[in-house]
């Protein structure tokens, strides 16, 4: 981060000594969307926090608000400008508070014509290419209460050194990349996140260092395309390279990564997740569709074969792999055959659990002008069948897991009363009797019993 936003972190705390609701200046962040979101939130909360701020669940008693958006589906955005709607009557309440919006939908032009036609309590709107000048934006809308619009600002950068302020203590995001190239005929964000670039691979490696001291157990690596990490980089580390050295690093932890496209996904990365001591036994592989022709209107670069080509390697190599994968259902053109072809690769490749949605068109993709003949009503029945064949299949899955003995990442108290709920190396819940302490550890569970896709278990 450049001096000069230091600075204006500087001017912010400054100004909010003084500015403040309560005893300390106090920031609510609502986070929308997917992981790589998330992992902005963090960075964004780092800085408020070098600016002064403390965090509150309670936008009522905030001082600052933000919401940071997501544009991927109609239904992310319906959310984001109700919940922004909602907060008029608070502004009115409390005329100081900042209201700031950023994220995916911000870098619209639709999006943020209509935020300021319609929503003049906004204060301060940016997009994805700028949270670097965050320090500064922030600072001026304070300053001068003027509203302030910025996006659409894709110099190809990476900027290092922005603070962090992670939301988990035992379990992290860590972005190796950001943008996307590969422009899959229905999907937004290659528009709203800009080209792909990636960090370097000794600064990924260093905050990877970092956070397993810090008593990080689960570091789950990001970007959209991970297996393409190294693009412009020189030399070129493929990402089984990246993965091989972090997976180095001593220490008792799981390393996970997403998204895998799987038209670069290599045999070299999954005999290295085979050959690894900490990568999870986990591969998140987005097939989107079963039907070649889908796939190939999808802009998606590989076919059925390749796709069970690389499943067929993994299970081959990594006997108790875990795969899951996203699911689209009602891409325009496509008809019934297409998705029994979806519904007959789901239960070729046998998945943990799948991330289903149903076709939503996005401005300004190329999927969005395609005809589209088959209505709602039938797209919808077509989900519910695939939702009942996933569940029997995942159902399947875990049964078969019960009477073993797994490694257990204990997360939080489940919502059953008294009852533990952590992960397994391949992602599937566990949820077992147990005390407290043992919440952000590995702890042995043997496997009792499985509903549907959760497991049940008793301390071993
Ligand atoms: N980069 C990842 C990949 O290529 O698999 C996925 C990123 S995207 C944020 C997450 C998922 O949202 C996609 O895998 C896709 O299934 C879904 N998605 C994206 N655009 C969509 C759209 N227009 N309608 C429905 N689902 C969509
Ligand atoms: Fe979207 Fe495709 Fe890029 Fe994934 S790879 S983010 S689905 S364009
Ligand atoms: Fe949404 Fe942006 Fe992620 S559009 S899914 S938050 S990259």
């Amino acid at each position: 981060m450049s001096d000069s936003q230091i600075e204006y972190l500087n001017l912010t705390a400054e100004l909010m000594s003084i500015r403040k609701r309560g005893d300390v200046p106090l920031a609510y962040v609502r986070t929308y969307g997917c992981q790589q979101n998330v992992a902005d939130s963090e960075r964004i909360k780092g800085m408020l926090r070098k600016a002064g701020y403390s965090f509150t669940e309670n936008a009522e008693e905030a001082d600052f608000i933000l919401f940071n958006t997501c544009a991927v589906r109609e239904h992310a955005e319906d959310r984001v400008f109700g919940n922004v709607g909602a907060l008029k009557k608070l502004k009115h309440r409390h005329p100081q508070i900042l209201i700031a919006l950023c994220g995916c939908m911000m870098e619209q032009e639709h999006v943020a014509k209509r935020i300021h036609d319609s929503f003049p309590f906004v204060g301060l709107v940016f997009g994805t290419h700028c949270m670097h000048e965050f320090p500064e934006l922030l600072y001026k809308s304070l300053v001068d209460g003027s509203r302030v619009f910025v996006r659409d600002n894709d110099d190809k950068k990476v900027y290092e050194g922005i603070p962090t302020c992670r939301d988990g203590k035992f379990k992290g995001w860590l972005p190796i990349m950001y943008g996307c190239d590969n422009f899959c005929t229905y999907c937004i964000v290659p528009y709203v996140r800009g080209r792909e670039r990636s960090r370097q691979p000794e600064i990924i490696i260093a905050e990877a260092k970092e956070m397993i001291e810090q008593g990080y157990k689960d570091i789950t690596l990001l970007g959209q395309n991970v297996n393409s990490y190294g693009k412009g980089l020189d030399p070129r580390p493929t990402f089984a390279q990246l993965i091989g050295e972090i997976d180095k690093i001593p220490g008792d932890y799981w390393l996970r990564f997403m998204t895998s496209h799987p038209k670069d996904c290599t045999h070299e990365l999954i005999d290295t997740i085979a050959e690894s001591e900490h990568i999870s036994l986990h591969l998140h592989l987005p097939f989107q569709s079963g039907s070649d022709r889908v796939l190939k209107a999808m802009n998606r670069h590989y076919d059925r074969a390749k796709y069970l080509d690389i499943v067929n390697y993994a299970k081959a190599r990594i006997p108790d792999v875990s795969l899951t994968s996203d699911v689209i259902v009602g891409f325009p053109g496509e008809t019934y055959e297409d998705f029994q072809q979806t519904l007959s690769l789901i239960r070729e490749v046998g998945f943990t659990s799948l991330f289903t949605f149903i076709f939503s068109p996005r401005n300004g993709t190329p999927a969005a002008k395609m005809d589209d003949p088959v209505s709602d009503e039938e797209k919808g029945k077509w989900f519910r069948e695939l939702l009942a064949v996933q569940e029997e299949i995942a159902a399947e899955r875990c049964a078969s897991m019960v009477g073993r003995v797994e490694k257990v990442l204990v997360e939080e108290k489940a919502k059953k009363e008294g009852r533990l709920c952590g992960r397994t190396s391949g992602n599937i819940i566990v949820e077992f009797d147990g005390d407290d302490s043992l919440i952000g550890d590995f702890h042995n569970v043997r496997i009792t019993q499985a509903r549907n896709w959760i497991l049940t278990g008793e301390l071993a």
